[in-house]
């Protein structure tokens, strides 16, 4: 029964039909790049809602209501196989109803407690996300379903997204801004941490150095895999084609764009 779904599928699948990634900003970089490594032949829409830029500080009725309308747009438009909402703040919100809304697969990007949970020793985690993703139902259930047994601390900080931004912007990073970001998880025996907001593990390194000894869990290489998973059989161009980088609202300067020929995006244009 499997098979001949996934049969039907790849049938169907215009070999040219591209990959949709979303996120406010350059956070969804995090997720791409895995994609790419897994499937470097699929052509990439990359859109930035740099117009509503940052997401982490709204309210759930503004994400619920422009996410789903927003996709709904980019799907007719790019005609995509498949979209990937990569930002743990508006699929904690808003993921149901964008499935509700579009006819094809959506991939969210939530919290890996679960990873999180299983690694730590000291049975204290932390969630690093945005104001908006910590406070959701969706994270209470995950804690609930896969950390009962442990501590579960829970941070949201708009500042960090700020300096994953100015960092692929090319600004310089004050490591004593990254430790004061995170002030508020530490000396409390976290041994793992979740990066629950798609821009942070672009501060890996920093991140590493203001929380040395505390395991970072990133849920890139997953939802990659998931990707890779959901679009098996299905045909690519041969020739590759180019790919697309869309912002909604203010575009990227020099070193942004820099940033996106790196992960192999150099076709930058507005919406
Ligand atoms: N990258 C987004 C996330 O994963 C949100 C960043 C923001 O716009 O606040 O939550």
């Amino acid at each position: 029964m499997r098979s001949h779904a996934t049969t039907v599928t790849s049938r169907l699948v215009n070999a040219s039909a591209p990959l949709l990634f979303f996120d406010s900003g350059v956070g969804g970089l995090s997720v791409l790049g895995p994609t790419r490594a897994l499937l470097p032949a699929a052509p990439i829409v990359y859109v930035a809602d740099s117009a509503a830029f940052p997401y982490g500080t709204r309210s759930e009725a503004e994400i619920a209501a422009r996410v789903p309308a927003l996709l709904g747009r980019l799907t007719e438009r790019f005609r995509p196989r498949l979209a990937v909402i990569a930002c743990n703040t508006a699929s904690t919100i808003a993921l149901p109803f964008v499935r509700a809304a579009l006819d094809i697969p959506v991939v969210g990007t939530v919290p890996a407690i679960k990873p999180a949970a299983e690694r730590s020793r000291s049975r204290v985690i932390g969630v690093l996300g945005t104001e908006a993703t910590v406070r959701q139902p969706y994270v209470d259930d995950l804690a609930m379903r896969f950390a009962a047994d442990c501590t579960v601390l829970r941070h949201g900080s708009a500042e960090l997204v700020a300096l994953a931004e100015a960092k692929l912007a090319g600004e310089a990073i004050d490591p004593a801004a990254i430790a004061a970001a995170v002030a508020p998880l530490t000396g409390r025996g976290m041994d793992v941490v979740v990066l629950a907001c798609t821009h942070f593990p672009l501060l890996a390194d920093e991140l590493a150095e203001a929380l040395p000894g505390v395991e970072q869990i990133d849920g890139g290489p997953g939802i990659a895999r998931r990707i890779a998973r959901l679009t098996e059989g299905q045909p690519w161009p041969e020739p590759p084609v180019g790919h697309i980088v869309l912002f909604t609202g203010a575009g990227p300067g020099p070193h942004m764009v820099e940033a996106f020929a790196s992960y192999g995006l150099g076709d930058v244009r507005h919406v």
